[in-house]
């Protein structure tokens, strides 16, 4: 009887996609596909993974299944493909009853194209900027893009009440979803698209932000991606930049949005968390762990707009997929169960503060730091973020500072930046 394979294969210029497939002869089928594009010697089909199992058929169906959510569409064997989604089908092929062994398989390794550009990048003295200027927008862009490893998304995300979900539409207005080159895709839009039905969704819409459109820069190239039920597709609409702040960009975060949730750019977050929290939708989003002792957010944790979420994150990726440390948080508006961090709360009288943990500043105003929290004292003391992300105004305190944080002086010389909080009268 005729062998049975289950191959997963790519072709070179289509990087977002593979097609899982069957077949009884795995080097004729790899010929048959290279036909279809012989006439383009850069598009070549290459098998990434293959295997041999005792039904085919069944575990073709089974995968279908299994994966309805990220296929291209409903009646072609096409999935989305990036190496997180491509690890999880393997597993699930080699995990599967049926299989048999995988198969190895050698490629030629195809000659690079190299081709020749000419040079049309102004110089910078034409552009009018000096190394400093391209300097400061590097560190800037670098912040920017720091991108959410999967694990984090999915730690956070998975932490609220399932119904939150359901029926709704979430907008990552700053995610790349399944984008041709595989590191722009956005941790956000996989979680979403890959646990589209267990969370009962019912749309999932990213934004791709084009880059700023300057005199040199004139196309824009921002798109809107669309899971909506089984069918999915991007709009390139006229003009649009993908900036959350471009009229259609609001126009779904005010007519579609249900659920924002996203991991802004670091350098735009004032102007992202102004339009997010006074948008009146829900939201989860990362943002810097010093927000809640920064002037600009103070406000929003002070009317209650916005809390802590459930985790801390340390750890981003470089547009390189290296590891690079950043003292993100979650921040949102949707109810966060039973504060875990309570416990790291240590509110208890004043004079059971050890002396180390409290002291008086140059004003008298009382600091007290390590999550310590007087529950006898009835002026206002000045905390650090901590308290505030462990949740201290939800256990019968307020933050007293309308506009600004506070930057406590001691003997002449200033600590770190902190806020004012009172107990509830
Ligand atoms: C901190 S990264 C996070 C990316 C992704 N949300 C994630 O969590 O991995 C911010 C992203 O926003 C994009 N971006 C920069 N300016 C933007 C804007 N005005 N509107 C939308 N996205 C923007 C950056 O290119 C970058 O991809």
């Amino acid at each position: 009887m005729a062998k049975q394979y289950i191959y997963t294969v790519q072709a070179s210029l289509e990087p977002s996609k593979c097609k899982i497939g069957k077949t009884n002869d795995l080097e004729r089928r790899l010929k048959e596909y290279n036909n279809m594009t012989g006439k383009s010697k850069e598009n070549v089909y290459r098998y990434l993974f293959a295997c041999e199992v005792k039904n085919m058929t069944e575990v073709e169906n089974d995968i279908k299944i299994k994966y309805s959510a990220l296929r291209e569409e409903k009646s072609r064997e096409i999935y989305f493909f990036n190496s997180e989604l491509f690890k999880q089908y393997v597993t699930f092929i080699k995990s599967h009853p049926l299989f048999v062994k995988e198969i190895f398989i050698k490629t030629e390794d195809k000659k690079e194209i190299i081709k020749i550009v000419k040079k049309t990048t102004p110089s910078l003295e034409e552009r009018g900027l000096s190394q400093r200027d391209v300097l400061q927008k590097a560190q800037k862009a670098n912040n920017d893009e720091f991108y959410t490893r999967y694990e984090d998304v999915e730690k956070e995300l998975s932490m609220y009440d399932k119904k939150i979900w359901k029926d709704k539409t979430v907008f990552c207005n700053c995610d790349d979803a399944v984008d041709n080159n595989e590191k722009n895709t956005s941790a956000f839009a996989l979680y979403f698209l890959r646990n589209f039905k267990e969370l009962e969704l019912k749309k999932l819409i990213c934004t791709h932000y084009s880059g700023a459109v300057d005199l040199f820069n004139q196309g824009t190239k921002g798109y809107v991606f669309t899971k909506d039920g089984f069918k999915e597709f991007k709009d390139f609409p006229k003009g649009y930049t993908g900036s959350f702040d471009d009229p259609l960009s609001l126009k779904i975060l005010k007519e579609e949005a249900d659920i924002v949730c996203t991991n802004p750019p670091f350098s735009r977050a004032i102007d992202y968390w102004k339009i997010t929290v006074e948008s009146g939708k829900q939201f989860l989003i990362i943002s810097n762990i010093a927000n809640p002792v920064t002037k600009a957010y103070i406000p929003y944790f002070k009317d209650n707009k916005v809390w802590a979420g459930y985790n801390e994150i340390d750890w981003f990726l470089t547009p390189k997929k290296e590891l690079n440390r950043a003292a993100g948080y979650w921040f949102t508006n949707i109810p966060v169960k039973d504060r875990p961090k309570y416990k790291q709360l240590k509110i208890v009288s004043l004079k059971e503060i050890p002396e180390k943990h409290k002291q008086y500043d140059d004003l008298k105003i009382l600091l007290v730091d390590n999550c310590y929290i007087p529950n006898d004292y009835e002026k206002p003391f000045a905390v650090s973020a901590r308290p505030i992300l462990n949740g201290i105004l939800e256990k019968g305190y307020k933050l007293i500072e309308e506009n600004t944080s506070y930057i406590p002086v001691v003997n002449g010389k200033e600590k770190f930046r902190r806020v004012l909080v009172q107990r509830n009268s």
